[in-house]
């Protein structure tokens, strides 16, 4: 397993609307196991596959607190299919916007279609915290990030300071 390069905003890549997959093979499970690793290694309990550069619907989630047994999930061409009225507010942060959080509200419940790591069509009604962490994630995979959830005004402050530490890094 390899752990790959985290894509950072400003990078535009993270705008990218990622392509269904079309075919669930070793190749892709490779790349499920090298996002796991990824996550772990940030660490983190969410990974689209655009944050490691491949624009590709699939991502991870591994909600196991620290010290409890790992309890990897793999949700490729996720689907939300259904979300509840009433809405639930977590703090959020993302992997790719390192070291900034913020609250942001969403649907408390959502069911989700999917395939799972062997390929097999699967379905799930999330809600708490995992309903939030899919909802971020598969926001990843059509382009849209937290800070798109946020007032205006604190996205641009986040998105100024991202640029500005892009460019000092890049001399
Ligand atoms: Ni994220």
């Amino acid at each position: 397993m390899t752990i790959k390069p985290l894509i950072i905003l400003p990078d535009p890549v993270l705008r990218q609307v990622s392509k269904p997959i079309e075919r669930v093979d070793a190749d892709l499970q490779r790349l499920t196991d090298d996002m796991l690793e990824t996550m772990y290694d940030a660490p983190g309990i969410g990974l689209a596959a655009i944050q490691v550069g491949v624009p590709r619907r699939m991502l991870v989630i591994d909600l196991s607190k620290e010290g409890e047994e790992k309890q990897p999930l793999v949700f490729i061409n996720p689907e939300i299919v259904s979300s509840s009225d009433d809405r639930s507010v977590y703090e959020e942060g993302c992997l790719s916007i390192p070291d900034y959080y913020a609250e942001v509200e969403r649907p408390a419940q959502v069911t989700v279609k999917y395939l799972d790591r062997e390929g097999k069509e699967q379905s799930v009604v999330a809600d708490g915290l995992l309903a939030t962490c899919l909802q971020h994630e598969i926001d990843h995979l059509n382009g849209v990030l937290f800070i798109d959830h946020i007032s205006r005004l604190k996205r641009e402050m986040v998105i100024k300071k991202f640029t500005k530490a892009s460019k000092s890094k890049a001399l």
